[in-house]
């Protein structure tokens, strides 16, 4: 194969400082006593990308991916082992690193370009194709402190993906774009790869990875755990992560049973947060009348669990409260994937199932799912109440996540419950 990056044998380490001296004299009289500790971030990392190929780079917060693409940018260089790459590199790591908060888009644009290699009037010539790109509009001409993460991100990639690279790097940024510049990257994304450059990305986006990568790399504390089919991969780490969070979520449930709470009862304060889905944006309005309190996911037997797999039953639990008595009051969920493909949504209205005349004070209304048939993915979940003729009263949009892990290959958001057969 010919390969366009080399990761050979590459360990890194940081030196981490501890000041034990806590007054001004100690400090002036102990110079040299500082506390000073090394951390292996990478251990051993083997990894040979072919060129036209594009990765993904996945593992939880700390595992070491950002070092690893600062090491494949040569920003930062390995303590041990040896890397090679091949072709011009352009990459797109912590937002707004190259860009000067006081000059203009336009001039970053001359900044940023050249430093990647480009003449001036190379980027002259390009500065159109840079600007429509990015659609930074009016905002191309202001100085980019003003400019809001996401106006950030599209000015750094439409400038990284107009040198020509053959190796793209990307560091988690796409998130802070809104879905339509986020697909317009994909789109270019899966074009370079096209036209045979290598691509690695780090996201926490998994249908990201899936759309665009041919090959999935895991890492967990500086270590390749995992490396193959972004399927594969993928579910084996949303089977680590669910996991993880059914044992943290066991570890809270213990440690608020045993502060006090009545017997088989589920206290949930602490457990339930707002989304923890990086990029998402969770919204809420309302008159309040009626207020949600929390929401909690719960199993067949109605025990707090956050992580599901295709086929389980899922419990919505929605603790509200009355703070001013209405009547004809409607409940509703709606489900959003993590790039915002609305799954599915239903109100109490609707579904007729259930009668809703006058709330008590406070209470749990339960949505209750026999068989979650999600697909694999991380999703958000929409809880509303409102009065029959729309007044808004709660509405909590992207509040709470779950996830949905499957042993099930099939793709796409939903199963669809179905038979094969063969007619002759
Ligand atoms: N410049 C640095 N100095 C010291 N420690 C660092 C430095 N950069 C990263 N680290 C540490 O290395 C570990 C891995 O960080 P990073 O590569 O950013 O992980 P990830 O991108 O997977 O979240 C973390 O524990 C982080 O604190
Ligand atoms: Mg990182």
């Amino acid at each position: 194969m010919t390969y366009s990056i080399k990761v050979d044998n590459v360990s890194k380490k940081f030196r981490r400082y501890t000041d034990k001296r806590n007054t001004l004299k100690d400090k002036v009289l102990n110079l040299g006593k500082q506390i000073v500790k090394e951390d292996w971030i990478l251990n051993n990392i083997d990894l040979e990308i072919e060129k036209g190929h594009a990765v993904g780079l996945i593992g939880r917060n700390g595992s070491g991916k950002s070092t690893l693409l600062k090491i494949m940018t040569k920003i930062l260089y390995p303590d041990k082992g040896s890397l090679t790459v091949v072709g011009r590199v352009s990459s797109l790591l912590e937002l707004g690193a190259g860009f000067h908060p006081e000059f203009t888009g336009i001039e970053n644009i001359y900044m940023n370009a050249s430093i990647l290699g480009l003449s001036k009037k190379e980027i002259d010539s390009k500065l159109e194709e840079i600007v429509s790109f990015s659609e930074l509009g009016d905002y191309i001409n202001q100085p980019v402190r003003i400019y809001s993460s996401g106006m950030y991100m599209r000015l750094a990639f439409s400038v990284a993906i107009s040198v020509d690279p053959e190796v793209l790097l990307i560091d988690e940024v796409l998130a802070v774009g809104d879905s339509a510049f986020q697909n317009k990257c994909i789109e270019k994304i899966k074009e370079l790869k096209g036209k045979g450059k290598t691509i690695v990305i780090v996201t926490h986006d998994n249908s990201m990875v899936e759309k665009i990568c041919d090959r999935a790399v895991w890492l967990q504390n500086g270590e390749i755990t995992a490396d193959g089919s972004p399927r594969e991969v993928i579910m084996e780490y949303m089977g680590f992560l669910s996991e993880e969070e059914n044992k943290r979520l066991i570890a809270v449930e213990d440690v608020s049973n045993n502060a006090g709470s009545s017997e088989g009862e589920i206290s949930t304060v602490e457990v339930i947060e707002t989304s923890d889905v990086e990029g998402s944006s969770n919204k809420r309005h309302g008159n309040k009348k009626v207020e949600i309190l929390n929401v909690w996911f719960s199993d067949h037997l109605n025990k707090m669990k956050k992580n599901f797999n295709t086929g389980d039953t899922m419990n919505i639990n929605i603790e509200y409260k009355v703070n001013q008595n209405c009547e004809s009051v409607i409940f509703g969920v709606g489900f959003v994937t993590n790039d915002n493909i609305y799954c599915y949504g239903t109100n109490t209205h609707i579904d007729r199932s259930i009668s809703i005349g006058q709330l008590q004070t406070e209470g749990t209304l339960q949505f209750r799912i026999d068989k979650l048939l999600l697909l694999p993915g991380v999703y958000n979940l929409d809880v509303a109440v409102h009065h029959e003729n729309g007044e808004p009263y709660d509405y909590l949009t992207h509040a709470y996540s779950f996830q949905v892990s499957s042993e099930i290959k099939d793709v796409g958001i939903i199963r669809l419950e179905h038979s094969w057969e063969m007619k002759g």
